[in-house]
């Protein structure tokens, strides 16, 4: 087995003397090119969440910490350039900055985190990850500016490696549940490359593969952007774990036939009583799965949990270009003149789910806000 997952990261951080600059893989061009873009700016990280060069909940996260750190870089080289970051003395940078100059640098920094806050509204993994490198700017605030960047850097190093290690509690809390020669369907991509790496819902595959390599699965194709076709399925090919491609609206023709025996997404936003935004398709899956008695779980790490929103209502759900729908292949596929609303997200009620895999274990919806700190 090649193991992909394991050989590649999403999202790194690159370290270079002036600081570093993030490295992603390009997902708007999977499965035709497996292509890395450097990303240097805020500017231009808002533009790789924006236009999808990066997405997935907890990639986006990583993406958000990273930004903080790149426009901290900036912001250090307009207003006290370094030589070198990680040299050991600070101090001396910083000598010929006044009070206001020290300020400046900490207002742009939190006008420029809340605008990279507003890239993609629905998955809270990118507002929690800013929130911890804010948290980390207030804690540096009487420090040299470039320690403040050497700070945001590192803390974002910290929480790129923690997410693979949760990705493996997900996945091996969520394999017992797995039953043996199942058929898994899932929607959209919550794997590897919608992470730093292994995945929510394609980590509870993964780590049910290694325990039984006789499971099988189903990916919808997950439209308009085809995110389970495009990328779903090319992780799993490179895994050699059989993958069958299912278009959209195909899944109560293999529940029925009962080829489906578990149902298992990733999510973008699960409110404090266990309803679940993930991407537009899974409620209907998940009630589809309800008739045919299909358990469906939804896997996604405590970053994911919003419990300051007390249901799916609060929910903020992308609304995205309307070419998304109308566009294939830069061809329209549809008359002139119809109307196209493009919902990117829905919300699965908790009625629907039977439990939820984190980090922490597997939770029915109800008892996540007891559970779950
Ligand atoms: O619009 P996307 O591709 O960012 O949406 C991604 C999803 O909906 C995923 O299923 C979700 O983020 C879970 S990723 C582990």
């Amino acid at each position: 087995m090649s193991e992909f997952h394991s050989k590649i990261k999403t999202i790194e951080w690159v370290k270079t003397a002036s600081g570093g600059h993030s490295l992603m893989v390009d997902q708007t061009k999977i499965p035709y090119a497996f292509e890395k873009v450097e990303i240097k700016t805020l500017k231009s990280m808002y533009n790789a969440i924006k236009t999808m060069i990066v997405r997935g909940a907890p990639a986006i996260g990583i993406a958000g910490a990273h930004g903080c750190a790149l426009f901290a870089l900036e912001l250090l080289s307009k207003y006290a350039p370094v030589e070198d970051l990680w040299k050991n003395d600070r101090t001396i940078e910083d000598k010929n900055l006044d009070k206001n100059q020290r300020s400046l640098f900490f207002n742009e920094l939190e006008e420029g985190l809340n605008y990279l806050n507003s890239s993609r509204p629905t998955a809270v993994n990118l507002s929690w990850a800013i929130g911890e490198q804010k948290k980390v700017i207030e804690n540096s605030k009487k420090l040299p500016l470039a320690t403040v960047c050497t700070n945001l850097i590192n803390n974002a190093i910290k929480l790129e490696n923690e997410d693979i290690e949760i990705n493996k509690k997900i996945g091996n809390y969520g394999a017992e549940v797995v039953p043996k020669g199942a058929g898994i369907l899932t929607h959209c991509n919550a794997g590897a490359l919608a992470t730093v790496g292994y995945g929510t819902a394609l980590g509870v595959v993964r780590s049910a593969f290694a325990k039984d390599p006789s499971i099988q699965v189903y990916a919808d194709e997950t439209r308009p952007r085809g995110q389970g076709a495009k990328i779903t399925t090319f992780e799993l090919v490179q895994d050699g774990i059989p993958v069958t491609l299912l278009t959209d609206g195909m899944c109560s023709y293999f529940m029925r036939n009962k080829m489906i025996d578990i149902v298992v997404v990733g999510a973008d936003r699960i409110a404090a009583n266990g309803d679940t935004a993930n991407k537009i398709g899974t409620s209907t899956v998940a009630i589809a799965a309800k008739y045919y008695n299909i358990p469906f779980y939804v896997a996604a790490p405590k970053s994911t949990i919003d419990l300051s929103i007390k249901t799916g209502n609060d929910i903020i759900i992308e609304l995205r270009d309307e070419e998304e729908v109308t566009m294939v292949n830069g061809k329209r596929i549809c008359a002139e003149g119809v109307k196209i609303i493009n919902p990117s997200f829905d919300v699965t009620d908790n009625a629907l789910i039977t439990g939820i895999i984190t980090e922490y274990g597997i939770f029915k919806p109800e008892e996540l806000k007891y559970k779950i700190k």
